[in-house]
């Protein structure tokens, strides 16, 4: 599907500066739609001087003519002369087309009339665009005041299009909070007084404590805050403000309404926002609630972590004194995992971020009789909490292998036969190497750890290993993550880890 640009780009060679007016213009055209409740066409010209639809929206507020997508057709039957003519005149130019001419399906049936209003488009002087509503032929039926209150404004804002002010040229960043048509509008006369306010807009005043009629009035007469009145009307672009009284929230939007340059009057958006405000506030409070609860739970795994630690130095070196080592370190990966959590708003972690303590941890555990040195390159990126915390635990069990296995026959073998186990050699050893490595593939990370040490003892296998270890890698690995594990020997010990992300 062709973009706005680019069709404007392929089919008209419409020059930059026009390019940004009429994405602009495309950008707050829901709002024309809505107030004229009509379909609403975008053409441009192409040098052959055919007209060819680059923008379609249809109204939220009426029923749409036209069941396709137009984008990119070509305009036909009695449609290239009312646009040529708008084109020509720079002026706006009505008419009535036949429907389905293009062979598309519409609701009122093929063949059947319908009313079109050619309003060309003008940036820095110059036709560049003819902005076309189409709506039903009315028959016999006279509209309601809202309506024709819409269609008024409708018209005000289609002679600023041709006049080259509408749209904006700095167009407000609207968040899809902002009110629309739909919401609640009023209309202001040149003196900021209220003409018409909608019953919507009727509502939103009275949740902000306003009962007293409001025609006639001044917003600020009525007691609320009106600045963004005054600064449209000085600026002469729309503004903003968010309007609260105790619990209660209004957005609402100015648009000023220029005439040959002037503020004739404004057009009003408001919303009643108070829903969204609430549910916003009961999101931050579960994110604060989060984070304690990641928060406290690290406090837990650390005075496990000391529990463990405290009862490991009351054994004497041996067996029993290590498993508690280890479970101490195991317990405090974890805690690692949390604390970064408790960092953060999200439920996902940097895992780069828990990657020096996790290393530091595993030096630390390197006797001075060969020292290791960890490094890691590439980026693990965001992480879930559901992947983060198995993975800090499963690397924190490889570098552990590579320091207790890789370089222990090398330290023994640089140690003077004379001298205690654990002294430095007289010679200097260069620091064994660990290095952990990130990819992103598709929807896998790729991790490598590798050392540059003594290699897989002859006849290793990870399936019939039995030892805790590994055993807890591949739990976590293949049973928790769904992912591979490859272990083999290249001037050391390489392992490597495929996990999906995608599927968690
Ligand atoms: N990087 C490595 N270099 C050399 N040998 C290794 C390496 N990693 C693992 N091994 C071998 O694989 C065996 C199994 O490792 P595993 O982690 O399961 O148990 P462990 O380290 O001996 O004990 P623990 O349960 O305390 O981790 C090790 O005893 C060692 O022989
Ligand atoms: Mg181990």
């Amino acid at each position: 599907m062709a973009t706005l640009v680019e069709l404007l780009r392929d089919r008209a060679q419409v020059p930059d500066r026009a390019v940004e007016h009429l994405q602009r213009l495309v950008g707050s055209w829901g709002m024309l739609s809505d107030l004229s409740f009509s379909d609403l066409l975008l053409f441009v010209r192409s040098p052959d001087g055919t007209f060819v639809v680059v923008g379609q929206v249809r109204p939220t507020t009426s029923q749409t003519l036209h069941l396709e997508d137009l984008l990119g057709r070509e305009a036909d039957g009695e449609e290239p002369a009312l646009l040529g003519q708008a084109w020509l005149l720079g002026s706006v130019v009505e008419g009535e087309v036949t429907l389905g001419g293009r062979g598309e399906q519409v609701p009122l049936g093929r063949g059947e009339r319908s009313r079109m209003v050619c309003i060309p488009v003008r940036c820095c002087g110059e036709v560049v665009a003819v902005l076309a509503r189409q709506a039903p032929l009315v028959v016999g039926r006279r509209p309601g005041e809202l309506e024709r209150v819409y269609v008024e404004i409708f018209d005000r804002l289609a002679r600023m299009v041709t006049q080259g002010t509408f749209p904006f040229p700095v167009e407000e960043p609207l968040s899809n909070e902002a009110p629309r048509v739909g919401d609640g509008v009023m209309t202001l006369d040149s003196a900021a007084r209220v003409e018409f306010a909608s019953p919507n807009a009727v509502n939103a005043l009275h949740r902000l404590g306003v009962y007293r009629g409001v025609l006639g009035a001044r917003l600020d007469e009525l007691g609320i805050d009106h600045s963004p009145v005054p600064t449209a009307f000085s600026q002469l672009s729309p503004a903003s403000l968010e309007l609260e009284r105790g619990e209660v929230a209004v957005f609402m939007r100015c648009i000023p309404l220029l005439d040959q340059g002037r503020a004739t009057g404004a057009l009003v958006l408001v919303r009643d926002v108070t829903d969204l405000r609430r549910r916003d506030r009961l999101l931050l409070g579960k994110d604060v609630a989060l984070r304690e609860v990641h928060h406290r739970v690290k406090n837990n795994l650390q005075t496990i972590s000391s529990l463990l630690r405290l009862q490991s130095r009351r054994l004497p070196p041996g067996d029993a004194r290590h498993a508690l080592e280890e479970a101490d370190r195991r317990v405090r990966s974890i805690a690692l995992v949390h604390e970064v959590l408790s960092r953060d708003t999200t439920d996902a972690v940097d895992f780069n971020e828990v990657l020096p303590s996790l290393v530091r941890m595993a030096e630390d555990m390197s006797s001075p009789a060969s020292p290791v040195e960890v490094t890691w390159d590439g980026e693990a990126g965001e992480l879930g909490a559901q992947v983060a915390t198995p993975l800090a635990l499963v690397l924190n069990e490889l570098v552990q292998n590579a320091v207790e296995h890789a370089f222990s026959a090398r330290a023994e073998r640089a140690r003077p036969a004379h001298a205690p186990q654990g002294h430095s050699p007289q010679g200097e050893l260069p620091p064994g190497k660990v290095t952990i490595s990130f990819a992103r593939r598709g929807r896998d990370l790729e991790v490598e750890v590798r050392d540059d040490g003594a290699g897989l003892p002859e006849g290793f296998s990870l399936e019939e290993s039995t030892s805790l270890g590994l055993a807890i890698v591949r739990g976590l690995v293949v049973g928790q993550l769904g992912g591979k594990i490859k272990m083999y020997n290249d001037s050391g010990t390489v392992v490597q880890l495929e996990v999906p992300l995608g599927q968690l």
